[in-house]
């Protein structure tokens, strides 16, 4: 069943997630060069302990800080795969939002940095582990359980959404549990900040198409359907539309049938069924009131919203870290030829000049 990974767009050649411009770029700024206090970091100041995920032009690494002794998550992206796949926007994108965002349930972003081979982005290491693991291991998810992932989601998209961005690739593989058991959203590879060409009624109004006269909640709604995906799949453990390819995904996300396993509670079916509508302008999330009408569901109803982001609600699932520098819940990934690539041709690295 869905035993495996899913795969974001990039990784199967789909172009249907590229952006074609707009958006955060890459002039943004070059303050993360320079973030977390004004630190000053160089790759030689860190010792690669091991591969803790892989994707499909990325790695990410857990590594030593020589001088301070703490650790951190390395991502580092293969310049040619990155410019191969047309990834180039979508890499900008990562880097201007990460450096925008600060949210106890978002990855920190320390410093950003390339040379001739790869790009490199330097994050806080998050020992929990992917909430795939603890999914593929229990099979499903309590309702409880269930509940208090949603409800820290919940957060994370609001807070994205209020500062116009949308994260688009939300799935257990990209959210991280830290060692007291409270989510980490990484991987912002297909985040977008919504251009402001996105939210001001420009054009000629007889042209305009209807989602950019009802310009609320324009892009933001994949956001709310994926989280309706996810909450489905953590409590059945399986997801609502799968298929042995994707041509049938897609048949049956756009034939809209939703098969609940009997056991799911009655208002979190009600609530999937609200996310998983789709007609956007009628799906919960992206209506007027926005994530309000979400925290409002009934499904939600023990939820204190003012303690989510606090982190006070209690984590249903601790786990095993027994030092900062733990790898042990993630997977092992053989530290292959990784390291022997060619170095770009000056043209194609002055993409990445603001890196
Ligand atoms: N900050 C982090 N701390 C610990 N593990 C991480 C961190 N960021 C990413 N990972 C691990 O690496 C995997 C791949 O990273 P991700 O940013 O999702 O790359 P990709 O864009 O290739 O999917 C994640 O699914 C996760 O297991
Ligand atoms: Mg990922």
């Amino acid at each position: 069943m869905a035993a495996a990974k899913a795969t974001s767009g990039a990784d199967n050649g789909d172009s249907s997630c590229r952006d074609t411009g707009g958006g955060a770029g890459g002039e943004a700024n070059s303050v993360a060069n320079c973030a977390a206090g004004g630190r000053v970091y160089s790759l030689d100041d860190l010792d690669t302990v091991a591969t803790v995920g892989t994707g499909t032009f990325g790695r990410v690494f857990l590594v030593k800080d020589k001088k301070a002794k703490g650790y951190f998550a390395l991502k580092a992206m293969k310049i040619p795969e990155v410019i191969r796949l047309k990834q180039e926007q979508h890499v900008h994108n990562e880097k201007a939002v990460l450096t925008e965002v600060n949210h106890p349930f978002l990855i920190r972003l320390f410093w950003t940095h390339h040379d001739e081979r790869f790009l490199y982005m330097l994050m806080e290491y998050i020992a929990g582990g992917e909430l795939f693991s603890y999914l593929r291991n229990r099979g499903r998810f309590n309702n409880s359980t269930g509940l208090f992932y949603s409800a820290e989601i919940v957060c994370a998209i609001e807070y994205l959404h209020s500062k116009e961005i949308v994260y688009r690739d939300l799935k257990p593989e990209n959210i991280l549990l830290d060692s007291e058991g409270h989510i980490k959203l990484t991987d912002f590879g297909f985040a977008k900040k919504l251009s402001d060409r996105t939210w001001t009624l420009c054009g000629t109004p007889e042209y305009l198409a209807p989602e950019v006269i009802q310009s609320k909640g324009h892009g933001r709604a994949v956001d709310w359907w994926a989280l309706g995906v996810l909450i489905f799949e953590m409590l059945s453990g399986y997801p609502p539309f799968f298929d042995d390819n994707p041509f049938g995904i897609y048949q049956k996300i756009l034939a809209g049938k939703l098969d609940f396993p009997r056991h799911l509670d009655f208002h979190v079916k009600d609530l999937i069924k609200k996310f998983l509508v789709i007609d956007r302008a009628r799906r919960l999330g992206n209506m007027k009131n926005g994530a309000e009408d979400v925290k409002k569901h009934r499904w939600f109803k023990s939820i204190d919203w003012d303690a989510v982001p606090q982190r006070k609600l209690k984590p249903p699932i601790i786990p095993k870290v027994s030092h900062e520098g733990d790898t042990s819940n993630f997977d092992v990934y053989p530290e292959d030829e990784w390291t022997k690539e060619a170095p770009v041709p000056p043209k194609d690295l002055e993409i990445f000049k603001n890196f």
